[in-house]
């Protein structure tokens, strides 16, 4: 009895040491990417457009990257910042996560910044777009973009182009007050004229009543910054109001006009001139074959917001490649510095100095293409870098 004891404790002894030995090595294969972005509230498109993207790219690419399985865990903060700091603080000491992702607004950016220092892990921004983000923490590498980059550009277009007198509109937050400063900055320079201005609250805006002030001020052309799910909305009320029919254009940062929502807005959209990073009708064939692969799995266009998803999973992958398989943070985070590659929507890189993207601007105007609405591009800036901060 005692010896038969005995044998089975062995046998049971050196069968949880497999086990442990192997748990512990399954541990080490697996590389973690907490992926916290708005799946519910106002904000949900953009979390839907990142999670759909990532899962595509890893269907296409697999889940294993140097030696490591992938794993992301997805958490939904509904972009209010209180969510997203408790979710990175869980996903970093409990799930001891290897990254960071997502971002869908700037104070879910802003949130997170702190814990990524802390953990020292880096925090991939693929949404949020106010220019001091990436100054937030050493860790904070973005694959979106930021809203200087296109509205200097377009203050400098409406200039070229004859208009004289806008009325701006914009989501009263960080990413707003950018876009609106870059814009003014440039288009007041060129000798334009603000003649109304106003601002929006991010959560749930009724636009009505402001349309009406910017009917009234009989601009040449609106400026419009709202963060991207909302352009929809804007757009209904904008015709409601019989903007226009008044002949007053919409000009601004293209996440009015996001593609994920563009081809519903309706013929009060066409013409709408706005700067952007993304197109969905790009004329590149990688960008093609994203779309079309989109477009099968979730029967729906991608956005910008997708894109940057698509491109932050692939700055991830990369930079483990690129790391030997290393992945604590300052392996990565040298790894994803001045990386550079090709985009759906054109060749991008991660400016080494500031971690921020460099990307195309294009100029667009919604045309109606084979009976759809599109942002076609017709001007091209190139490897623009973030306007922001070369002014500091
Ligand atoms: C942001 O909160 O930084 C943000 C969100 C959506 C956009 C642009 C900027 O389309």
């Amino acid at each position: 009895m005692f010896v038969r004891n005995k044998t089975l404790t062995l046998a049971s002894a050196a069968l949880a040491a497999a086990a442990l030995a192997s748990g512990a090595a399954r541990a080490e294969d697996v590389f973690k990417i907490g992926l916290i972005v708005p799946m519910t509230g106002g904000q949900a498109s953009t979390g839907k457009q990142i999670d759909n993207a990532i899962k595509l790219y890893m269907q296409q690419n697999g889940d294993t990257v140097a030696g490591k399985k992938i794993q992301v865990i997805l958490k939904d903060d509904a972009a209010l910042p209180d969510n997203t700091k408790r979710l990175a603080q869980e996903l970093i000491v409990n799930d001891k996560v290897n990254v960071i992702a997502g971002f869908g607004v700037t104070p879910a950016a802003f949130a997170a910044a702190p814990l990524a220092t802390q953990g020292k892990i880096p925090e991939v921004v693929m949404a949020a777009g106010t220019s001091i983000i990436t100054e937030k923490s050493p860790y904070i590498v973005r694959t979106s973009f930021t809203l200087p980059q296109s509205s200097t550009i377009i203050g400098d277009w409406a200039v070229k182009n004859g208009i004289k007198k806008v009325a701006t509109l914009t989501s009263d937050y960080a990413p707003g007050n950018d876009a609106l400063a870059s814009f003014k900055e440039r288009f007041t320079a060129g000798g334009g004229e603000i003649v109304e201005e106003v601002k929006v609250p991010l959560q749930n805006p009724d636009f009505a009543p402001f349309l009406q002030r910017m009917k009234d001020a009989k601009p040449d052309a609106m400026f419009v910054f709202v963060p991207a799910g909302q352009g929809g909305n804007f757009m209904k009320q904008y015709a409601e109001r019989g903007l226009d029919k008044s002949g007053i254009k919409v000009i601004g940062p293209g996440d009015v006009t996001d593609d994920d929502l563009l081809n519903d807005m309706g013929d009060a959209v066409l013409g709408a001139v706005t700067a952007h990073i993304y197109s969905a009708a790009h004329p590149s064939a990688k960008n093609k074959e994203f779309v079309a692969a989109y477009k099968k799995a979730y029967n729906s266009r991608p956005g910008f917001m997708a894109v940057g998803g698509y491109d932050g999973i692939h700055l991830i992958y990369e930079a483990l490649k690129k790391s030997g398989g290393k992945s604590d943070g300052d392996s990565l985070l040298a790894a994803m510095k001045g990386m550079a590659w090709e985009s759906p929507r054109g060749p991008i890189s991660i400016d080494p100095e500031t971690r921020d993207i460099v990307q195309n601007v294009y100029i667009r105007k919604v045309e109606k293409v084979d009976g759809e609405l599109y942002n076609v591009e017709f001007q091209t800036f190139e490897a623009v870098k973030d306007p922001g901060k070369a002014k500091k």
